[in-house]
């Protein structure tokens, strides 16, 4: 069908002030209804749709002839724009005050029977979606959610142009680093034995792009990380990636401000307070057992130990005198809860790794706790007091080593909201977390690992922490939160390459090894490197938060399971003997 009447308008264009003209529409068939004869056809594009009406008393044949059409066959219909009649206008619909009496139609092209049907409402399992995406792509709410993507992509461009900033591509194919997460590898055909790695992010690019004097860089780029996936992660994701020359945390932390203002304000209408609060890290331990705190709601960490540490309650005598910590979250209103429900929560905390957990309730003027028989009532007394509990209140407690109990309570904290209904939707809660520590042990490997990553600087005041106690010295790292998200992670970097080799070094890289992987880096720096800093974004999380998505798939064209597999082209796939054969590959079974 090469010769068909082109649309006049989209589908979602038509008004009342159209009503009188001649138009014609291209799109697929939505929905067709038969009303005692009457036919109406909503024809459907990516801008909405119209409907149109076949009438047997005005046009018999044609009317006949629009039986046959079904649900996703492509159409083009010409017609006229009336309006609909008193009683019948749709006003949640933009085109539901007219219909199109429709005079001639053609089909462009049939379709089998969809396996699910094109609209919001259909509850389908996932993996159906996934490997029918060309049928999921054409419901409404993955249209918003891509077309919401389209806006983001332009307002993030057009900021980023507007204060000065070049947008420059990196490399796809690169080298193999060894920090972070895993690989994906590449082989070289022309290089036997020699591997490319997709880049997990940009960070060495753009850091020489610093020292090429390509002040204030940005890119929004595709990253691969082969990491365990979950409902904010995929393999490939895209980064808005930033950089900048003789900037300090404040400057890049300024111009992310204001991007995310303009963001929010453009797509959601919403204004955001500047500047956003800003939280240590150890203090967003402290407070929220988490380094990315949903701040929109309370049940704020209590330490308590000083309190529980003098009890005779060996539990939180014996971890206050390890040096670990007794804390806690008062439940407002919560102190009837019954035995099975708190044997739930204990249940929940022993999965995340707690011992147990204890309680303390007070209800009608009592005090009771899980441990009245080792703590006298005044002890009880003041570890409620501590932990701010009144009246009508529960307290939970988990004692044990410091980070991890806080972090137990983190999940605590967060799950007791969930269930209980606390968090409100309509709240966004930006913070910036700071002050990470630069360096942590990993049991695993034996070794320190860089928190964030090995370019990332020491602050100045804590260089000396490098030799004595490396875990003590702080970064000057930075994380952007929203609800309880990271939504994005930079730093100021060393540029110094007697510091980098150090920090390689502490990392248990050592010098050859470094100069393997790093050489190109180390090198660099020793020809006028500026100071500079940066930060990347992760943008699909920030568009699964805008759009309301609850999985990050949801605003990602062509995603990945859980298990990495593209369901529509069902990839990955075996290839042909030759193509390994080309890259001198050999498959071993098992
Ligand atoms: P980082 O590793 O923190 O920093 O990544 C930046 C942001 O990217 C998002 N993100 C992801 N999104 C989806 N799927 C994933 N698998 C995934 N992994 C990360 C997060 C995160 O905050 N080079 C540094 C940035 C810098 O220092 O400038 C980096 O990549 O939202």
């Amino acid at each position: 069908m090469n010769n068909y009447p082109k649309r006049t308008h989209m589908c979602g264009e038509l008004r009342r002030t159209d009503v009188g003209t001649t138009v014609t529409l291209n799109g697929w068939v939505d929905v067709r209804r038969n009303l005692g004869g009457l036919l109406f056809v909503d024809v459907r594009d990516r801008s909405g749709k119209t409907q149109v009406k076949f009438e047997p008393q005005r046009n018999p044949e044609l009317c006949q002839k629009a039986e046959q059409l079904r649900s996703e066959f492509v159409i083009s219909v010409t017609g006229t724009v009336v309006p609909r009649p008193e009683g019948m206008v749709n006003a949640s619909m933009p085109t539901g005050a007219i219909d199109i009496e429709a005079t001639a139609f053609v089909i462009l092209n049939e379709a089998i029977l969809p396996p699910f049907p094109i609209e919001d409402e259909a509850k389908i399992n996932e993996d159906v979606r996934l490997q029918y995406r060309y049928l999921d792509l054409r419901r409404p709410m993955m249209q918003k959610n891509l077309l919401v993507r389209h806006r983001a992509y332009q307002i993030v461009r057009n900021y980023f142009d507007r204060n000065g900033f070049l947008e420059v591509e990196t490399p796809m194919l690169m080298k193999s680093t060894p920090e972070g997460a895993r690989d994906f590898l590449v082989p070289s055909r022309i290089h036997h034995g020699k591997f490319y790695a997709l880049p997990q992010s940009p960070q060495t690019y753009k850091q020489i792009l610093m020292v090429a004097g390509y002040d204030r860089y940005f890119q929004i780029v595709k990253c691969f990380r082969d990491e365990d996936l979950r409902a904010d992660r995929q393999p490939e994701f895209t980064q808005i990636d930033v950089e900048m020359s003789f900037a300090n945390e404040n400057d890049v932390h300024g111009f992310v401000e204001e991007l995310m203002s303009e963001l929010f304000e453009k797509i959601l209408d919403h204004k955001t307070s500047l500047p956003f609060p800003r939280l240590t890290f150890d203090e967003a331990m402290a407070r929220y057992g988490s380094d990315k705190p949903d701040t929109r709601f309370g049940l704020e960490i209590r330490d308590c130990s000083e309190q529980a540490g003098k009890t005779s309650f060996r539990v939180f005598s014996d971890a206050v005198a390890k040096n670990g910590i007794v804390a806690g979250i008062h439940v407002p209103g919560a102190a009837a809860m019954s035995r099975s429900q708190i044997d739930q929560w204990t249940e929940f905390v022993k999965q995340q790794g707690a011992g147990g957990l204890a309680y303390i309730r007070m209800l009608d003027g009592k005090i009771e706790s899980s441990f009245d028989k080792f703590v006298s009532p005044d002890h009880v007394k003041a570890i409620a007091l501590r932990l701010e509990s009144k009246q009508g209140d529960l307290v939970f407690i988990i004692s044990g080593p410091r980070q991890k109990s806080l972090a137990i309570l983190g999940a605590l904290r967060l799950e007791l909201a969930n269930r209980l209904d606390l968090i409100p939707s309509n709240k966004w809660n930006f913070l910036w977390v700071t002050d990470f520590p630069a360096l942590e042990f990993s049991e695993e490997e034996k070794r320190y690992v860089a928190v964030h990553h090995p370019f990332t600087s020491p602050k100045l005041e804590d260089l000396h922490y490098l030799e004595s106690d490396p875990v003590k010295a702080r970064a000057r790292a930075y994380d952007l939160v929203l609800n309880g998200n990271e939504i994005a992670g930079g730093s100021i970097r060393i540029h110094d390459s007697a510091l980098q080799s150090k920090m390689f070094t502490l990392l248990g890289i050592n010098p050859e090894e470094a100069k393997l992987k790093f050489g190109f880096m180390l090198d660099a720096f020793k020809y006028g490197a500026p100071p500079h800093g940066g930060i990347a974004f992760g943008f699909d999380r920030i568009l699964m938060l805008i759009t309301g998505s609850k999985s990050i798939r949801d605003v990602i064209a062509f995603p990945k399971t859980t298990s990495g597999m593209s369901l529509m082209d069902d990839s990955p796939s075996i290839v042909d003997e030759k193509q390994l054969h080309d890259l001198h590959i050999r498959i071993v079974e098992g």
